[in-house]
């Protein structure tokens, strides 16, 4: 028989959200009645932009002519993509990144999950705890952990707990790490890192040779100017940083995928005998072994992103968003909850009440009044007594939910 990849066995439970969605399932199929309200996976909910519709519709058409159809595509993803994203995402904003150093992908999950198989099984690596599963998990499948502890935490891996005293913010680690994964926006806590957080990361980065995987998947949520969009924006980091971007949240996505990975060409690792890498040229070489690209008509969707329309339609979506964010914030802390997040990110952190943990919470909102959310302990031990609410719902089904989480726990 077939020996299988042991490391999966350390796995403590199934991937968060589905485990999730099976709880919520089992609690339908014998509550038939109850009407849910689902806040927990962050999911859009609004279509896709008008602009980026009519551009499908436009991909699929040019499909279906001799003269215009496409065949496979650049692996790395098309030109014309390529170039709008490092126009409108990087050189508008004053920072220099080339079409040649952008990766196209179906998705910033796979990249930020594949993006480790190009290190050595022996890096060192530091998350944030609570953190988004995909960057533990797909450690662990590589074997780059033992197993994990009562509480949940790998042997191997450095934890650096986001606390509330520490405003959810990582402690830059005191040990060498080699990889470091950053959110920002974050999730789960909505938490964001000014600038001058972010040139500490970038200064730990280029003293320890470590590299930072920054996730920015949330970056379209920031509302004040101050907050850097871009590890980037920070001087130096270009030599340190690998920047995951996703069309998901910001342009409605999540069902059409669509996402991009930045490796600037100066970014090197080591190889055994100590000489430099490009990471760019192995992460290229991987992507081109096992990755076909994004389809046409879906690259040419995204692209409608950064037309005028476009640009106004997303804007006017992330706005819906953070309107919900903004009710869901103000609507908990009037009954008496504890709230973080929801103003640069489009989740709410909060407190749940005292002596009920994550799960009891997640328990007892769903069974009680019908409201789905992810349990703060689903994202790492430093996580429990937390529970997070998503802001990409439809307006009336917030405003719902509010009212009956006020109505049962308002203090
Ligand atoms: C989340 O709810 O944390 C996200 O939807 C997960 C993801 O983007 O994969």
């Amino acid at each position: 028989m077939a020996r299988i990849n042991s490391h999966y066995q350390k796995l403590t439970a199934g991937y968060l959200f589905p485990e999730i969605a099976r709880r919520v399932a089992a609690f339908q199929e014998d509550n038939p009645k109850t009407s849910l309200i689902r806040l927990g996976i962050g999911d859009v909910t609004r279509p896709l932009p008008p602009a980026v519709v009519q551009a499908l519709h436009e991909g699929v058409d040019r499909m279906s002519r001799r003269e215009t159809f496409k065949g496979y595509g650049p692996e790395q993803g098309y030109e014309f993509l390529r170039e709008a994203i490092a126009d409108n995402d990087y050189r508008q904003r004053g920072v220099e990144v080339s079409p040649d150093e952008i990766f196209v992908s179906d998705g910033s999950k796979c990249d930020s999950g594949n993006i480790q198989e190009i290190f050595d099984a022996d890096v060192k690596i530091a998350v944030t705890d609570p953190v988004y599963p995909v960057y533990v998990d797909t450690n662990v499948m590589a074997g780059r952990t033992g197993a994990a502890d009562d509480k949940g935490r790998y042997a191997g891996l450095c934890y650096m707990p986001c606390t509330e005293e520490r405003g959810f913010l990582p402690e830059i680690p005191r040990e060498p790490v080699d990889l470091a994964y950053l959110c920002f926006p974050n999730n789960p806590t909505g938490g964001v890192a000014s600038k001058e957080q972010l040139e500490k990361w970038v200064a730990y980065a280029r003293s320890n040779d470590a590299i930072i995987l920054f996730d920015a998947a949330y970056e379209g949520f920031i509302t004040d100017p101050s907050i850097p969009h871009s590890i980037y924006e920070v001087e130096g980091a270009r030599d340190v940083a690998i920047e995951f971007r996703s069309f998901s949240k910001t342009a409605g996505f999540t069902g059409t995928r669509c996402a991009f990975t930045v490796i600037p060409s100066s970014l090197a690792g080591k190889d055994d005998k100590g000489n430099s890498v490009s990471v760019r040229s192995l992460w290229n070489r991987r992507h081109s072994t096992k990755f076909n690209g994004a389809s046409y008509p879906i690259q040419f969707g995204a692209a409608a992103v950064y037309s005028p329309e476009g640009k106004a339609q997303v804007r006017e979506a992330i706005a819906y968003y953070m309107e919900n964010a903004r009710a869901i914030r103000e609507g908990l802390s009037s009954a008496g909850f504890t709230v973080y997040g929801g103003v640069n990110a489009p989740y709410i952190w909060l407190k749940t009440p005292t002596g009920t943990s994550s799960w009891e919470f997640f328990d007892s909102l769903l069974t009680n009044v019908g409201v789905v959310g992810t349990p703060g302990s689903g994202f790492g031990p430093s996580g429990e007594g937390y529970f997070r609410l998503s802001a990409f719902a439809e307006r009336a089904d917030v405003g719902e939910a509010i009212e009956r989480i006020r109505a049962k726990y308002s203090s």
